[in-house]
């Protein structure tokens, strides 16, 4: 099995070497052969190549049978590159073609919460390969003597649909709960969102489906995240609503995702290239090392292997270990690669599954 890797910019790299230990310490332990192929994206292919996504790197995702991405983008150095030569849209957007599910569980372990918490486990289906970053005519122009810029958002009904299908497939499995969160208050697409999600819902009679408007969703989502277990929305809701959730679980380093749809799945963080802690050694490792779980459940169909990651994660948790950002009173203080060590230890011993 092919895994391309991509670990970008700023603490991609660092987080991108622990689930990449952890993916070597699952193949050892259930006798896999992976194949890994480490390529350049995002300010360190332009360093290298001069281009965030070189074609050499394009095609080894292609050759891939799911691809891992760190993180890309430094804004120190945007004034540098017009805007749609940058990371994030010549590279990342691009990397996501086809991919229009972008699967973000926001999951609370129950060893880090506290008396009187509720409990958080949320999967967000965020739309990925459309609305406002796709939507078509963007740019600058002159009106009048006036600078103005503009984007456009626009969804189509198979757009809504394809997505909406797989939130509620989901769901089935979960607790039978959808929420749709748009503006349908106020804005033409989410209107037609909303439509949409209605008769698709038809389709699955025993999973329950409520409209939440995206500003009241961010309120709710922190006061009640118990009431939640599917969220359905679009591209901008979802990245904002998502990372919003980092507060639920402490910190955005514990979150992963998977971005699915195409042949070649992409695997990445919630998170950013964090350059206000890169080079430390304390990103949060936890985010990439579960991205890798899902990589190998979603991505690889190795849905024991996936568990075992997920496992041993909360294994190294139960235990007390913990990255600044979420340390605890009580609990170990450790560095990033030694939480990923202490992963690949728990793989190692058995634990995880
Ligand atoms: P960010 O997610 O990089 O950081 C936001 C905050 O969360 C920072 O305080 C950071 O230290 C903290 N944080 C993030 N990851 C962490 C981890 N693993 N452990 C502990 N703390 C962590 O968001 P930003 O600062 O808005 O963006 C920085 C750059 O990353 C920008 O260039 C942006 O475009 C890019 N970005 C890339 C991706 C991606 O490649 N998938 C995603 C988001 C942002
Ligand atoms: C994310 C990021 C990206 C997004 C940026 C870097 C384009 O914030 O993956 O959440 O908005 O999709
Ligand atoms: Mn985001």
């Amino acid at each position: 099995m092919k895994v391309g890797v991509l670990p970008g910019d700023g603490v991609g790299p660092e987080v991108t070497a622990q689930a990449v230990k952890v993916l070597r310490a699952v193949e050892h332990r259930f006798g896999h052969t992976f194949d890994l192929t480490t390529m350049p994206v995002g300010w360190a292919a332009i360093d290298e190549f001069g281009e965030p996504l070189p074609e050499a790197t394009r095609q080894a995702c292609r050759a891939s049978d799911a691809v891992f991405l760190g993180a890309v983008g430094l804004p120190d150095r945007d004034g540098t590159l017009p805007h749609e030569e940058r990371p994030e849209r010549a590279a990342l957007l691009v990397l996501r073609e086809g991919n229009f599910a972008n699967l973000r569980p926001i999951w609370l372990p129950p060893c880090m919460s506290a008396p009187g918490w509720p409990p958080v486990d949320i999967l967000i289906f965020r739309e990925l390969n459309s609305g406002i970053y796709m939507g078509g005519a963007r740019g600058r122009r002159t009106v009048d003597g006036v600078v103005e810029a503009f984007d456009t958002m626009r969804y189509s009904v198979p757009e809504i649909e394809r997505i909406a299908h797989m939130a509620f497939q989901a769901a089935r499995s979960r607790g039978k709960r959808v929420c749709s969160v748009d503006k349908a208050n106020i804005l033409a697409t989410s209107v037609l969102w909303r439509e949409t999600v209605e008769a698709v819902a038809a389709d699955y009679p025993d999973v329950s489906l409520r409209h939440q408007l995206a500003d009241s969703a961010t309120t709710l989502l922190v006061q009640k995240p118990e009431q939640f277990d599917v969220v359905l929305t679009g591209n901008l809701f979802g990245d904002i609503l998502s990372d919003l959730c980092g507060v639920l679980v402490g910190s955005l380093g514990m979150l992963p995702s998977a971005s699915i749809g195409a042949k070649v799945g992409l695997f990445e963080p919630i998170h950013g290239t964090a350059p206000d802690i890169m080079g430390r050694d304390v990103a949060n490792p936890v985010a990439a090392i579960l991205t890798m779980g899902m990589l190998l459940g979603h991505g690889l169909g190795l849905s024991q292997e996936a568990d075992a990651v997920r496992a041993a994660v909360l294994g190294v948790l139960e235990d007390g270990y913990r990255t600044v950002d979420v340390m605890a009173p009580g609990c170990t203080q450790v560095g990033t690669s030694q939480f990923g060590d202490l992963v690949v230890q728990e793989l190692e011993a058995g634990g995880g599954g």
